[in-house]
């Protein structure tokens, strides 16, 4: 609810750099949609968490375009933003915005050229969860396009968002929760609750059980081809490419295999995610009935087929100058170097876990070369003769991490 006695007065950025006609605009505070709903922005309301536009630095600059920059934060936050104005006479009443959660608020010299080269202004706010700084901003900018074209304010200002993947989140939420902000909004590559990390899942499932077949897969879908990568498959694989298309990849995308396959660097990023959240999950994968790593199916077999789990001695140590160990020589390492192994150091007889490795296997002299050794504790009990556990439990259990997730609302018919 709006408390009447809360009336917020809109700060323009003379506040600090004492230019330009003292003009105040009262303004309510923007309000949620129900109790805990989205903040609704319309073209008049003050946000309260962005409401002190702080100008830091307005210059003329020449790179890519001849442009008026003006740069600022909104007070009391971490959140900045430019504006990029090209020349007057290049300015044709409009300005586009990209948003990105982790974009800083310098945009790209092809992005202020292209802004430039149609008519509009750039506006470019440090990326954020949600779209509230974005429209403080766009609010904000078009008072300094008004006061920099000398526009009295009669004409209106025209102004687009657009953004992809993470973006496109913050698009929908702008065109669904602003009024008055943007007058057009593009969402690419839009992003679904089962992006990440689902979709990844389901992609390296799909090149664990079909990569053997990847050859008359892709030539089945290439021009000329039978058009069917079904025919070409063992009763595993066509459930397993079923279960991926119906989860979002395009079927016609494994026409080039390692493209929609190739997931498995970003899962690893998420990964760790998982196993915050679901500590157990690896275990129950491996042991309870309805999961795969335990079932009786053929399906089952190739993931037990996948799995590496073994013991290295530590045969010799490297060092650093500082005395660090840098590489480790084992007596065997897996013999194909898969994705997603784990590294874990244990005492000598293999019983008792010390802590966790990081490093890349190489197979030409059966060394891990380690990622930097900061615990202290580890990097002391690293020596000749302790084991090393080399294995895939948890990568391998990631890649059906789907078919172990309820959706909350209908529309999701691949889970
Ligand atoms: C910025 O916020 C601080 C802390 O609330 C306040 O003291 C200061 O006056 C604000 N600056 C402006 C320009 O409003
Ligand atoms: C902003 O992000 C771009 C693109 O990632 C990067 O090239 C640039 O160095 C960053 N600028 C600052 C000031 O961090
Ligand atoms: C170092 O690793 C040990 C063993 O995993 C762990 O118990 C300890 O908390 C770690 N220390 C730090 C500072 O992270």
């Amino acid at each position: 609810m709006v408390d009447a006695g809360k009336m917020h007065r809109w700060p323009l950025f003379m506040a600090l750099t004492a230019v330009s006609a003292l003009r105040c605009v009262v303004a309510e505070q923007c309000i949620s949609k129900g109790t805990a709903g989205p903040m609704i922005i319309t073209a008049s309301c003050t946000d309260p968490l962005f409401n002190t536009p702080i100008i830091a630095l307005e210059a003329d600059r020449f790179d890519p375009v001849p442009h008026r920059l003006v740069s600022g934060h909104w007070n009391g936050t971490s959140v900045d933003f430019n504006i990029y104005l090209p020349l007057k006479n290049q300015w044709e009443n409009r300005f586009f915005q990209s948003v990105y959660p982790t974009q800083n608020s310098t945009a790209l010299p092809e992005v202020i050229a292209f802004g430039a080269a149609s008519g509009a202004y750039t506006v470019q706010v440090a990326g954020q969860l949600g779209y509230r700084a974005d429209a403080a901003t766009a609010k904000f900018a078009k008072t300094v396009a008004r006061e920099y074209y000398d526009d009295t304010g009669s004409s209106r200002i025209y102004g687009y968002i657009y953004g992809g993947s993470g973006g496109s989140y913050q698009t929908i939420g702008a065109a669904e929760n602003t009024h008055g902000v943007w007058d057009g909004a593009s969402a690419i590559v839009q992003a679904i609750p089962g992006s990440v990390p689902l979709n990844l899942c389901a992609r390296a499932l799909g090149n664990l059980i079909l990569r053997k077949n990847a050859i008359q897969i892709e030539a089945a879908l290439r021009p000329g081809g039978s058009g069917d990568p079904f025919l070409e498959l063992g009763q595993a694989g066509r459930a397993v490419l079923k279960e991926v298309t119906n989860l979002g990849v395009p079927l016609q995308a494994w026409e080039d295999f390692l493209e929609p396959a190739n997931s498995e660097n970003t899962l690893a990023i998420f990964e760790p995610a998982i196993k915050e959240a679901d500590p157990t999950y690896a275990d129950d994968f491996w042991t309870k009935p309805g999961y795969l790593g335990n079932d009786p199916s053929e399906l089952g077999s190739l993931f037990r087929a996948a799995l590496v789990d073994i013991f290295a001695t530590i045969e010799r140590v490297e060092y650093d100058s500082e005395n660090l160990p840098t590489t480790l020589f084992l007596d065997k390492i897996p013999s194909e170097l898969t994705a997603g192994f784990e590294f874990t150091l244990y005492d000598d007889t293999g019983k008792m876990a010390i802590g966790n490795l990081g490093g890349v296997l190489s197979s030409e002299d059966n060394s891990l070369a380690l990622s930097p050794v900061s615990n202290t504790t580890i990097a002391r009990a690293i020596s000749q003769g302790r084991k090393v556990r080399i294995d895939n439990r948890w990568h391998l259990s990631v890649l059906s991490y789907h078919r172990h997730q309820l959706p909350t609302r209908s529309g999701f018919y691949g889970f």
